[in-house]
């Protein structure tokens, strides 16, 4: 068993250098926007905002905790963690430049008073501060949960959910939905 794994890993070894490097170049420099803004929002925004804020009966209900063990009391705060620290962190990742509102071929939910993706595009450019505060305030709030969660304060998250609602719409309203939001005012 020892000598043939030894002599599989010599094997790999020896294949490796041969394999030419899959890596373009400009990968080099550093990470670049892969997917859209859309699948930042679909796999990460939009379920790390549910950890934070749509707590589980055994984090808010004495009774529920009461009846579940430490460990399933721990892997569900990990939880919240999880999606405070993901939405503090991927406030960095939406405002990455060049990254794409939706994936090629793609379209954004749309209606009556919202923008095609193309227009988000320009708006996202041309009203780049915006934007960013916008990244900021979903950061700030991110990182306002991850503290709630590490004290494990049950309160202090459930009030941040509201918050959490306005963060997100500050950008929503201003890049996708500008008109059907000055409606409804
Ligand atoms: C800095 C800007 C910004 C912030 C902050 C932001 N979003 Fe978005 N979001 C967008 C833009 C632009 C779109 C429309 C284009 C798209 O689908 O990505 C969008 C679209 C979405 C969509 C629709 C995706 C689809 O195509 O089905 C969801 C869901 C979503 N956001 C959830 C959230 C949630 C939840 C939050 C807050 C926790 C949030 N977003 C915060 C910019 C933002």
């Amino acid at each position: 068993m020892f000598t043939t794994g030894l002599l599989l890993l010599s094997l790999a070894g020896c294949a490796r250098p041969s394999v030419p490097s899959a890596v373009p170049k400009a990968a080099i420099a550093g990470p670049l926007a892969a997917v859209s803004n859309q699948e930042l929002m679909l796999n990460l925004v939009a379920p790390a905002a549910t950890d934070t804020w749509n707590l589980p009966e055994i984090l808010t209900d004495p009774a529920q905790a009461r009846k579940a063990s430490p460990e399933e009391i721990n892997s569900a705060w990990a939880n919240v963690r999880r999606g405070a620290v993901t939405m503090t962190e991927v406030a960095n990742l939406l405002v990455m430049p060049d990254r794409k509102i939706v994936p090629d071929g793609g379209v954004a939910v749309g209606g009556k008073g919202y923008l095609l993706a193309d227009q988000i595009a320009a708006l996202k450019r041309s009203k780049r501060p915006a934007f960013l505060k916008a990244a900021k305030g979903l950061q700030d709030t991110g990182a306002a949960a991850l503290a709630a969660a590490n004290r494990r304060d049950v309160p202090a998250l459930l009030a941040g959910g509201l918050q959490i609602e306005d963060v997100c719409e500050a950008c929503h309203t201003q890049l996708w939905y500008p008109a059907a939001a000055a409606q409804e005012k």
